[in-house]
């Protein structure tokens, strides 16, 4: 068995993305098939209890404090504790070595990184109450696709009129875990600037100090206008990180050489005129159709003729799609009444408002991340 492992172990490592990922679906359809279909049907039950004592195991820094031991042993534990890390061998999230003995693992590892954490916690205390709520939300709107940003499960789940963000903003702690999480998302990724052209569309006649090259549009706490502008440093023009008050800032706590934070509302016309690129990553996703048309038309009123909005979204296949992004739409039909969109939906939305395709570039096939360059028509 060790041997076949071994040989797998090594054929994944050498692979590409897709080839890795269908010895991922592979090994996911033999397990299914050789284990006990009572176990099956525990894991999917059982998908809470893992997430629970994950959600204890950073609360105690397990993790932390595992990926700085020298040994296991560093770790002094309390019966309850070794009952967490139990479970945790059991998932094989920490490696039981002796009795009352754990070691980190790469996964336990990575679980201690900032931007990890912060997804499972994100994950766990906003979305997991939320998709408690969802079949109940479902049920009483007849299964309909919900498309109304004020009437979603999160409504019933936190007791508010609120949108998520509104909410969030009211629920500081919330917010400045959920900016880490996004920003978390870029560490060690294939991000759009490795492969999308700015060079092809960028005519110096064209640019200057004075005008905006880069709007990033709900940037968060501006990683990726920081990235921007570190890896093209001499194209003239404002790198501007746009967002909520709350996450400009929180952003302006963090090194900013080179760009500018602004706090401005997406649904509120665009202060920023004829930039060259006004650029949107996981922002449409959050908003059904009517919101998303708010959000672009804006844009399109502060377009010059050259200007470019950078949709920076997932493109979904219309079948097949991974279970990853398939959670990620689930997850934002509960909290946001919106969706992640195929090729046919995104068209139907740029239609709508008068935009026409430039380009698209899918910079992380893996996660089926593109970069859709929009003008007017
Ligand atoms: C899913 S996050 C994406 C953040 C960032 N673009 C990224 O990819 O990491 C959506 C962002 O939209 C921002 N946002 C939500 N409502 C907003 C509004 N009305 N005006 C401006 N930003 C808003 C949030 O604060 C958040 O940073």
């Amino acid at each position: 068995m060790e041997d076949i492992a071994g040989k797998i172990t090594a054929l994944a490592k050498d692979a590409s993305d897709e080839s890795r990922r269908s010895i991922v679906e592979a090994l996911q359809e033999l397990q299914i098939a050789i284990e006990w279909p009572d176990d099956t049907v525990a894991r999917i039950w059982g998908g809470h209890f893992r997430a629970a004592v994950v959600r204890v195991g950073i609360d105690l820094k397990f993790f932390e404090l595992q990926d700085r031991a020298e040994s296991p042993s560093c770790l002094s534990l309390q019966s309850h504790h070794t009952r967490i890390l139990q479970t945790l061998a059991g998932h094989r999230i920490v490696k039981e070595t002796a009795s009352d003995k754990f070691a980190a693992t790469e996964l336990s590892n990575k679980i201690a990184s900032a931007g990890s954490a912060a997804a499972i916690k994100h994950n766990f205390d906003i979305c997991g109450p939320n998709l408690q709520a969802l079949p109940a939300y479902l049920k009483r709107n007849g299964y309909k696709n919900p498309n109304d940003a004020h009437d979603r499960a999160f409504h019933a789940t936190f007791n508010t009129k609120q949108l998520c963000f509104e909410w969030m903003m009211a629920n500081p702690e919330a917010y400045e875990q959920f900016n880490v999480y996004m920003a978390g998302r870029t560490e060690k990724q294939v991000i759009w600037i490795d492969r999308y052209p700015v060079l092809d569309d960028t005519d110096p006649d064209t640019m200057s100090p004075e005008r905006a090259l880069l709007v990033d549009v709900g940037g968060g706490t501006g990683h990726q206008a920081r990235n921007f502008r570190a890896k093209y440093p001499n194209i003239p023009g404002h790198v501007i990180n746009q967002d909520q008050p709350f996450s400009v800032d929180q952003a302006k706590k963090l090194p900013s050489s080179g760009i500018e934070h602004m706090a401005h509302d997406f649904f509120t016309p665009q202060p920023i005129k004829a930039a060259k690129y006004y650029y949107l990553r996981s922002v449409l996703h959050d908003w059904p159709d009517d919101k998303c048309t708010m959000i672009l038309s804006h844009l399109i009123d502060a377009m010059t003729q050259d200007s470019l909005i950078l949709i920076d979204d997932k493109v979904l296949p219309s079948k097949g799609v991974p279970w990853q992004m398939m959670q990620a739409d689930i997850s934002m039909m509960a909290a946001n009444a919106s969706m992640e969109r195929t090729t046919a939906q995104w068209h139907r939305s740029f239609d709508a408002v008068g935009l026409e395709l430039v380009r698209r570039v899918v910079y992380s096939p893996k996660a089926l991340e593109t970069v859709t360059a929009l003008k007017q028509k």
